[in-house]
């Protein structure tokens, strides 16, 4: 899968630009603040219909201006498809070769990217939500399923945790109700632990090879921290245990009115050598750590969908010393994939992995190739 054009106008601070991509690798070049990231976030915008920018500056309309249009031609196992997504005051519109798209589901395959930003050192850092949101973004780009039955778990959550509060306040004695709502929340229950602990699986068959390779050590493991013990993933076993959880935790869940135990809970951490990164591994572990846990994302992706998404690293290469910058671009450089790549400059950077790529000039809201 590769994006081949992209077309702004009056987005953030570009007004009119056109793009044209190499299938593999691009690198935009400028100083601070000349549009670097703003043309990534218009990539995610495009692929996504929203933005992976939380929080700073949510007006993606270009100052003065009240409508903005990002528009794209992607090629993905041969079929060529325009994108486009209009957005003004009163909302968004989403197109797929001119035609109207309502549902969010219909749209969101035709462009997928895998990012890197300083910012997910956050995904070390914060909270559990951090790292669940991730893994269920993760698999729902390669299973249909998993989004259906993740959803149907949060409804009957929601009706669980409605119906605890109702128990409580009612003082009812009848709990036949809530064991139906119980039962039926595990099964699905066990889908999303099977689910995430099998991808997970997957993740440490790639993710120490990219550490490694980048950093020359290796001990980097992934660690699935479900919210209740599992020994076993099997069925039965998960069946079992939750059943059991639950009938033993029941008058502390009618206190708190809600559902403690399940997959809304659980979490994972990044391993090196023994001890969580967390706690015990320096800024630039941490950064590489989850940089390879996306190039292993890549790895799984191509595995379930036989095709590869568009991988953007933004501002990657100040984060890394000189070594470590060109082993990343060799393994880039090595794969077959489209890459877009953000940096102030290419100093000390290996010429040979680089001679293929389109280098574009950054400045201001103006992009041009070198
Ligand atoms: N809605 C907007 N309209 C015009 N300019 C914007 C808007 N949002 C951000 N900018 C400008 O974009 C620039 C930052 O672009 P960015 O891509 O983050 O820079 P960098 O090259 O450092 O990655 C800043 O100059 C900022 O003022
Ligand atoms: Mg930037």
């Amino acid at each position: 899968m590769r994006i081949n054009r992209i077309k702004l106008v009056n987005f953030r601070n570009y007004s009119n630009v056109s793009v044209s991509f190499n299938k593999k690798m691009n690198i935009f070049i400028g100083d601070n603040a000349q549009g670097k990231t703003n043309i990534l976030e218009s990539i995610v915008i495009l692929a996504l219909t929203k933005s992976h920018r939380v929080g700073n500056n949510p007006n993606i309309i270009k100052f003065d201006k009240n409508k903005c249009k990002i528009s794209g031609v992607v090629k993905n196992n041969k079929i060529v498809t325009k994108l486009s997504i209009e957005v003004d005051t009163l909302g968004k519109k989403v197109m797929v070769n001119s035609t109207n798209i309502k549902k969010l589901a219909d749209y969101i395959s035709y462009l997928n990217v895998i990012v890197f930003t300083p910012d997910d050192l956050e995904i070390v850092k914060s909270s559990p939500n951090v790292r669940r949101n991730l893994l269920n973004i993760q698999l729902s780009q390669i299973s249909e399923e998993y989004i259906k039955i993740y959803n149907e778990y949060n409804k009957l959550l929601k009706t669980r945790n409605e119906y605890l509060k109702v128990l409580f306040e009612n003082n009812i004695a009848d709990k036949a109700y809530l064991d139906i709502i119980t039962d039926k929340l595990i099964e699905k229950a066990i889908f999303i632990y099977q689910k995430r602990k099998e991808y997970i699986d997957l993740v440490n068959v790639y993710i120490n090879k990219y550490y490694k390779s980048i950093t020359g050590t290796d001990g980097i493991i992934v660690r699935y921290v479900p919210n209740i013990i599992l020994e076993d993933y099997d069925y039965e076993s998960i069946r079992k245990k939750l059943k059991h959880t639950f009938k033993k935790n029941y008058l502390k869940e009618l206190n708190y009115g809600m559902t403690i135990f399940g997959p809304h809970r659980d979490d994972f951490y990044f391993e090196y050598k023994g001890n969580d990164l967390k706690f015990y591994g320096s800024q630039g572990q941490q950064k590489l750590a989850i940089l390879s846990f996306k190039l292993a994302e890549i790895s799984i992706f191509k595995e379930f969908t036989r095709t590869s998404p568009v991988l953007l690293l933004d501002d990657i290469f100040s984060e890394l010393d000189v070594k470590k910058r060109n082993k990343l671009l060799k393994i880039i450089n090595e794969d077959d994939i489209q890459s877009i790549i953000t940096t102030t400059d290419l100093r000390n950077i290996n010429k040979k992995y680089i001679e293929d790529a389109y280098l574009f000039k950054v400045s201001n809201g103006i992009i041009e190739r070198k």
